[in-house]
């Protein structure tokens, strides 16, 4: 296959990009990753057969470039590392969290059913959703023993990128991404299929949906309130200032009372006179004061 060369990108032409992908999606291209866009730039444009950054640029700019053409480009630029299990404290304060809530509820009026909206929000292939589906399932059978009732839960779960949100769909992953996966929990919620592939079982699948957002039109949505928010080593992405107005966004969608869970670390100073910090050095986790 003959080279497909491109010439250096100037500072001020990456600039350009950086505030381009900033302004469309919330990341961030740090300088050190210039050589990381420059590789996504040459495959795409050798592909669309665009000779100079500046005419893509200019297409992308003016929205002369497909929805799809710019959603692969994008996916090309975006980090979808992910794991099941992948913060293992950050899971028990949700499932603590869900328990009580669910208990508390039975208790003021045992004939009530108990309802949990969870949102992994940049759910990327569908690892912490399911994550997330599989513990509540788990919580389930532990409150059905204790009083034989369960709650009624729910994940959604969203990402910008088209390409994991399918992966995420199917919930088929070879057997080395199940290495953090409990060998009992693994057995019981998974279907083994040939060639050391696994598949989701329907009873977690079935709880689970992902759709297709970017989070920076989280504003401009449906206004669906949720229990618990999930937003982990997204945000990492962004600028402080950026991070800030995101998680505002997603403040406003928690039900008071909710919890929002982000990374460890993600963010230092999430502030607000609604929001109190979970007591856990473990993880990063806030309840919104319920009125
Ligand atoms: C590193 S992965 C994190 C996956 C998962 N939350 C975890 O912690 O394992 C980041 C995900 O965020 C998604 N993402 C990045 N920018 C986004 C945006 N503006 N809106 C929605 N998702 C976004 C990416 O597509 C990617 O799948």
């Amino acid at each position: 296959m003959a080279a497909f060369n491109l010439p250096e990108m100037e500072s001020k032409e990456f600039a350009l990009w950086q505030t381009l992908l900033e302004k469309r999606t919330g990341m961030w291209l740090p300088e050190s990753r210039k050589a990381f866009l420059i590789a996504a730039l040459t495959r795409f444009m050798k592909d669309k057969g665009v000779n100079e950054y500046k005419e893509l640029y200019s297409k992308l700019d003016a929205g002369a470039i497909s929805v799809l053409d710019w959603a692969s480009l994008v996916d090309s630029l975006t980090v979808h590392e992910t794991c099941f299990y992948r913060d293992i404290p950050s899971l028990k304060v949700v499932t603590s969290y869900c328990r009580n809530k669910a208990l508390e509820g039975f208790q003021k009026d045992s004939s009530k059913p108990q309802h949990v909206q969870i949102w992994s929000v940049g759910c990327s292939t569908g690892e912490e959703a399911y994550s997330l589906a599989i513990e509540m399932d788990k919580l389930n059978i532990g409150l059905k023993e204790a009083c034989d009732k369960t709650v009624y839960f729910g994940v959604t779960a969203v990402d910008i990128s088209y390409p994991s949100l399918a992966v995420a769909r199917e919930g088929i992953y070879v057997g080395r991404q199940l290495d953090f996966v409990p060998q009992t929990t693994k057995n019981f919620y998974f279907n083994r299929l040939a060639d050391d592939y696994y598949q989701i079982k329907d009873q977690i699948r079935q709880r689970t949906c992902f759709i297709q957002s970017n989070v920076l039109d989280l504003g401009s949505k449906n206004k669906q309130e949720y229990d618990v928010i999930y937003c982990q080593n997204v945000l990492i992405y962004f600028r402080d200032e950026r991070k800030k107005k995101v998680i505002n966004q997603l403040i406003t969608r928690l039900k008071p009372g909710g919890i929002l869970v982000l990374g460890h670390g993600e963010i230092t100073n999430v502030s607000g006179d609604e929001l109190t910090r979970v007591d856990n050095k473990h993880c990063l986790a806030y309840l919104r004061k319920d009125n």
